[in-house]
């Protein structure tokens, strides 16, 4: 069914595509019809970060950006969605086209910029949504901010979205904001994340509750830079860490005709350098500290691979884009399977 769905929208350009299947799945879930594209999924409960996810599989930030269709993704089957990310103010992102497919390799070059309605606009959202799931929001800081400034845009992101989240995403790991990836090393990153605690404690004492604050990072980093960001991690108090965001590198795809774009590549070819994140980070951390594995899921026995390689739960966007809703239960079966 979704092979031929996506054959369609596949002759539209990535972004119109992307448009168009969202505001499709909005109709099918306002007409009741959003369960039979997804087949049931066994309920699994994960435990992680004080939460109780129904399956291990959540939905990879970047999707729905606003928070614009969390009713629909959610009737999909989803353990838990992550919207976002969302920055302090709204921004247009980069200029046209900024998103491209490379089938052969199952993948999926952007540089959309976060693109996004603001703050104010995803917290409407929320507000007006029925789904009741886990919510991560993610968020970012606003491309006119300078880096050196960027704690705020944090701050302001956390304060803005502590009511409303169940879990909170910090994005330092964006290749299309310049300057943004350099928060994850060095003291850039230990004042970051110390900022990022700060916060979280005086929201905790605002609104009587404790929301976990998880860390998203690249791809593209050595064993120092995994270890630094690890000890890091454990040494500010974070509550979880998400391996990974999209790969600047080509390697995996070189010698395509898109390979040149500039942007984050993610799909298949980003598959075994965030493999490589989650062992290392794993091996770092301990078994306390939860790992969202994401990045290169594309079936079952690649979102396995996440778990075996030390993830607690796992993300799927491109994944979800080549395969559609039928990954979902794919991923969960598999996981379900390694775990009885
Ligand atoms: C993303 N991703 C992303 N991540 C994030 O933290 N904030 C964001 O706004 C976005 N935006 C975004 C747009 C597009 C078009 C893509 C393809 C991806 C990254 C995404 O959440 C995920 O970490 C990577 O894509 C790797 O996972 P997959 O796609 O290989 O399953």
């Amino acid at each position: 069914m979704y092979g031929f769905i996506r054959s369609l929208l596949f002759r539209l350009p990535p972004e119109q595509a992307h448009s168009v299947a969202l505001k499709s799945l909005d109709l099918i879930e306002k007409l009741g019809l959003a369960q039979r594209f997804s087949p049931s999924v066994p309920a699994t409960p994960v435990t992680a970060m004080g939460l109780t996810f129904p399956n291990p599989v959540g939905l990879a930030a970047g999707l729905d950006k606003n928070a614009d269709h969390v009713d629909a993704l959610g009737a999909l089957g989803f353990g838990f969605i992550e919207v976002g990310t969302v920055t302090p103010l709204a921004q247009p992102g980069n200029p046209k086209p900024r998103m491209f497919r490379l089938p052969e390799h199952q993948a999926i070059i952007n540089r959309m910029g976060f693109n996004n309605e603001g703050l104010d606009h995803l917290l409407v959202q929320v507000d007006r949504m029925a789904y009741r799931g886990i919510l991560g929001i993610n968020v970012g800081k606003n491309a006119a901010t300078p880096v050196d400034q960027a704690e705020s845009d944090y701050r302001k992101g956390i304060a803005g979205v502590y009511s409303r989240a169940d879990y909170i995403t910090v994005n330092v790991s964006s290749p299309n904001t310049p300057g943004l990836r350099d928060l994850q090393f060095g003291d850039s990153l230990l004042r970051l994340l110390e900022a990022i605690k700060d916060e979280q404690k005086t929201q905790q004492a605002n609104h009587d509750r404790y929301v976990p604050v998880a860390v998203k990072i690249a791809p593209d980093m050595d064993d120092d830079g995994i270890r630094f960001v690890a000890n890091a991690l454990k040494s500010t108090g974070m509550d979880g860490v998400i391996a990974t965001n999209t790969t600047v590198s080509r390697d995996a795809v070189a010698g395509h005709p898109l390979a040149a774009e500039v942007g984050g590549l993610s799909g298949e070819p980003v598959r075994e350098p965030s493999l490589r994140v989650i062992r290392g980070l794993r091996a770092e951390l301990g078994a306390a500290m939860p790992i969202i594995g994401v990045g290169g899921i594309m079936d079952g026995a690649s979102a396995l691979a996440k778990i075996e390689a030390g993830a607690n739960l796992v993300q799927i966007y491109t994944g979800f884009i080549y395969r559609g809703p039928e990954i979902i239960g794919e991923a969960i079966r598999a996981i379900d399977s390694r775990l009885l």
